[in-house]
């Protein structure tokens, strides 16, 4: 009974906490400024306008570098890039 107590006590923490872990993670502007910078200046990154194929094909390529961007972190970067103004 005390373990079943536990596990869904743990469960019920997992929910309530697991909002901040978005809060925290880092927007999209932020993963461009911390991880797009090492190779080049971030004006390489902002000085250029490409539609969502060549934005794909241009971070596949900054990832074959060796960027490290997860799938979703990617998408989100792509998806900002080309609603920047
Ligand atoms: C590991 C090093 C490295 C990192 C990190 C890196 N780049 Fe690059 N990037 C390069 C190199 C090398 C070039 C020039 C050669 C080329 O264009 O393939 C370049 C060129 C570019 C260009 C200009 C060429 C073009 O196709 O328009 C853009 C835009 C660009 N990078 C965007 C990014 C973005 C966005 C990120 C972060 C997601 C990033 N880069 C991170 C290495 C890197």
């Amino acid at each position: 009974m005390l373990t079943c107590h536990i596990i869904i006590s743990l469960i019920i923490f997992t929910f309530l906490l697991s909002p901040l872990c978005v809060l925290a993670s880092d927007s999209p502007k932020d993963l461009i400024e911390k991880r797009c910078i090492n190779c080049h200046p971030i004006a390489t990154v902002y000085d250029v306008k490409k539609g969502q194929d060549e934005w794909g094909k241009t971070i596949d390529r900054m990832i074959a570098y060796g960027t490290n961007l997860s799938k979703e972190e990617r998408e989100a970067v792509i998806q900002y890039l080309l609603k920047r103004k």
